[in-house]
């Protein structure tokens, strides 16, 4: 399939993860990739890797939760680019803490990366996709959707995302721009593997975070994100996708 043929894409969180496998996949399809991480290498390295097998990429390395260097960013994009067809917002992080040794500290950069960054890079790119009916895709996660113990501030940013991309969908969608909420539960990536749970928790409260014996692989996440990012996904508009083997379903 190449369903990103002549399609200018914006990837963060490139360099590892999710994010990797995703401007993968968009490349393979015939996507030229912009990969965005704040890991300079990293997402260097998966620019090289679309380019090996012949589509376009180029790689930047910033923070997201920087609103001024986003725009900067974005200038950047079009004056090289003319167009932006899909913005896909993936770099995140996480972590479990109970809620009292949350710190506001701590709060606030889950939210700044998790929420902020993909507010900034929406609100700098949505003239550029609104031009060309293009979409945005928001990685939240099925803690956009269910409350979770132990992960009070992750919970908050990932809602957060959930209720912007919503939002997005509601006040643009007429006008052709779709925006969409992809939610995992366990994947296999980085991010999952250096969670740390805090000594002496209620295990019966996390064990539903994976239903399944098993995680997810990155790239099962990035077919998901293909299909709502491309044209056959056409009237898919403000949807709030699981792909958490049932964890959400009861
Ligand atoms: N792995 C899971 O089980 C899981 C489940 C649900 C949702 N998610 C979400 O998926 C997304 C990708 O996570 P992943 O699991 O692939 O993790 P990952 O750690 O492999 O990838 C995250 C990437 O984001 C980048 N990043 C972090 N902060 C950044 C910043 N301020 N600016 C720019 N880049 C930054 C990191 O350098 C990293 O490359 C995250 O939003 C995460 O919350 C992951």
């Amino acid at each position: 399939m190449k369903r990103f043929q002549e399609k200018n894409i914006v990837v963060t969180g490139a360099a590892s993860g999710i994010g990797r496998s995703t401007a993968l996949r968009l490349g393979e399809e015939g996507g030229k990739i912009w990969c965005v991480d704040i890991n300079e290498a990293g997402a260097r390295q998966t620019a090289d890797e679309i380019r090996a097998f012949g589509s376009e990429a180029e790689a930047s390395s910033f923070d997201v939760t920087d609103y001024n260097t986003c725009k900067l960013f974005i200038d950047s994009v079009i004056e090289k680019w003319d167009v932006l067809d899909v913005l896909c917002n993936i770099a995140g992080i996480g972590g479990m803490k109970r809620f009292e040794e949350e710190t506001p500290e701590r709060f606030q950069s889950m939210l700044a990366v998790n929420l902020h960054g993909p507010f900034n890079l929406c609100h700098v790119a949505i003239e550029h996709l609104l031009k060309r009916k293009g979409n945005i895709v928001n990685l939240a996660s099925v803690a956009g959707v269910i409350g979770q113990a132990y992960t009070a501030s992750y919970v908050a940013s990932k809602h957060g995302l959930v209720g912007l991309t919503k939002s997005i969908a509601m006040e643009y969608g007429r006008q052709g721009l779709r925006a969409n909420a992809v939610c995992p539960g366990a994947i296999n990536t980085p991010l999952i593997s250096n969670f740390d749970f805090p000594e002496g928790i209620d295990t019966s409260l996390v064990d539903r975070y994976n239903f399944l014996p098993w995680f997810a692989e990155p790239e099962e996440v990035a077919a998901m994100i293909a299909y709502v990012a491309s044209d056959e996904a056409k009237y898919v508009n403000g949807s709030v996708m699981t792909i958490d083997g049932g964890i959400t379903s009861g």
